[in-house]
This record gives structure tokens, C-alpha cells and sequence, in this order.
């Protein structure tokens, strides 16, 4: 079994970020013990320096040798992609771990708060995922509207295309967060999986601070919910159908 734990929008700073819920999550997901840890974006509220190096410290206390961590639209403020490389290396990255293959794209832009991936990496992520394995694809922003979030807006603004992309990719799971609502939805023959907020305060109405596990073996796939305290909420049980 591969299990994958998804945080996002940790938002570390004086104003958002609750430090007690961080911990619980920590020894949470260190209890978990997942294979790969993916975190999709926020990190920080404002890009700054003190922020990144908070946020670096918070997720090296996470017990896990496989990490795709990409930038948010707030770690992209005041010119923080540039420390997020810094701190955690390239913006958009690939990695493999037994069958399951991920990929991670910065869909952020500076001081705009609009998701983008662009075309100029559609050649990259397909040809990441020339592969047999199970397909992640990881980004900050949502790629589809997410119900309880109000109006909606900073969808990435070539969502359509990506998503067409992906498809033709035979990605079986998108992660992303942004709303800080968590979600599944299902669409084709892909999952696409919003995360609510980790650890910040940055709550919408009646949802909580929380995040995904998703446990991947053998033609099934299963997603739950996941509180800091480490209470799981099964949301997806799902089981390929196999071919021949
Ligand atoms: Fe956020
Ligand atoms: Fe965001």
C-alpha cells in the first residue's frame, strides 16, 4: 500500500497560523507514517523571509523522505517565489515512489491572487506522466469550483486546458487547495481533491481545519479526511475496474 498525505495552506505568520494545530497535525500525520507527503501551496501569508523559515522548520518535522511541495498565490507575494526556491527548491517538480508517480506545477503568479499554469508547461507535465504508474498531479489552485466558498473566483484561467490536458494524461488524482474547503469531486476517471486548511485560521463557516490521506493498493483507491487530531473521515472508496 502507498499512502499519500495532502496539507495545504498552512499560511505560517503572526496573524493565521495556529501553532497548537500545527503540532497535532505534525505528530498526526507522523503517526500516519505516509510514503509521500504532498503540500499544496500557502505555506506562507505574505512571501517573507521569516515566514519561509518557519514553514521549512514546521514541514522538516515531518517524517517523510518523499515531499512535492509547490508554492501558493501568498508564497508568491513580494517576490517570496524567490525564497519559496530558496527554502524548498524548484516550483514545479516530479517525483516517483513505487507506482505512484506526481507531479507538482506552481500555478501561482507574483502579487496576483489569479491561478495560471500556462501552456509553456503542458509539454513537461505530460511527458511526466509517460507512465505506467498512478498519476498525481498537484497544484495550488482549485481546478474546479469548490461548493461552500462563496463566489467564485481565481480559478486558474486556463483551467479548461489543464484539465483536457490531465485527462488525456490519464491522471487518476488532482490535489489542490486554495479554498481552504475540503472536497472530491469526480470527474471522467479522475478524482480531483481539494484540501481545506491545515493549520491557519483561515476557516470558512462551518468547516474545520484538516487534511487528506489517500491510501492507493492495488487497483483501489481510498481518500479520507483527516482532523489534526488524527480522526479519519472515510470520503472515497473507490475500486478499479481491471481491463481484459
Ligand atoms: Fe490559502
Ligand atoms: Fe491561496
Amino acid at each position: 500500500m502507498t499512502r499519500i498525505v495532502h496539507l495545504s495552506d498552512l499560511h505560517v505568520s503572526g496573524a493565521h497560523f495556529l501553532s497548537g494545530v500545527a503540532e497535532s497535525v505534525i505528530q498526526s500525520v507522523n503517526e500516519i507514517a505516509p510514503d509521500i507527503v504532498v503540500v499544496t501551496g500557502d505555506l506562507t501569508q505574505n512571501g517573507s523571509y521569516p515566514e519561509f523559515a518557519s514553514a521549512k522548520e514546521w514541514i522538516d518535522r515531518i517524517d517523510c523522505e518523499s515531499k512535492v511541495i509547490v508554492p501558493g498565490n501568498h508564497d508568491s507575494r513580494n517576490v517570496g517565489y524567490l525564497l519559496f526556491e530558496d527554502f524548498f527548491g524548484a516550483r514545479s517538480s516530479s517525483l516517483s515512489y513505487s507506482d505512484v508517480t506526481v507531479v507538482g506545477v506552481d500555478s501561482s503568479q507574483p502579487d496576483i491572487d489569479d491561478g495560471h499554469i500556462g501552456r509553456e508547461k503542458y509539454g513537461w507535465i505530460a511527458e511526466n506522466f509517460e507512465t505506467s504508474d498512478l498519476k498525481v498531479f498537484a497544484l495550488h489552485h482549485h481546478l474546479i469550483p469548490v461548493p461552500m466558498t462563496g463566489r467564485e473566483e481565481q480559478i486558474p484561467v486556463d483551467s479548461g486546458d489543464v484539465l483536457e490536458l490531465l485527462d488525456r494524461c490519464d491522471v487518476d488524482l488532482v490535489l489542490c487547495g486554495h479554498r481552504h474547503v475540503p472536497y472530491v469531486w469526480r470527474l471522467n476517471d479522475m478524482f480531483v481533491v481539494n484540501a481545506g486548511t491545515a493549520c491557519s485560521n483561515k476557516i470558512k463557516a462551518r468547516t474545520a481545519q484538516c487534511y487528506n490521506l489517500i491510501e492507493i493498493d492495488d487497483g483501489t483507491l481510498r481518500i479520507y479526511r483527516v482532523l489534526p487530531s488524527g480522526e479519519q473521515e472515510l470520503v472515497v472508496d473507490f475500486i478499479a475496474e481491471k481491463e481484459g
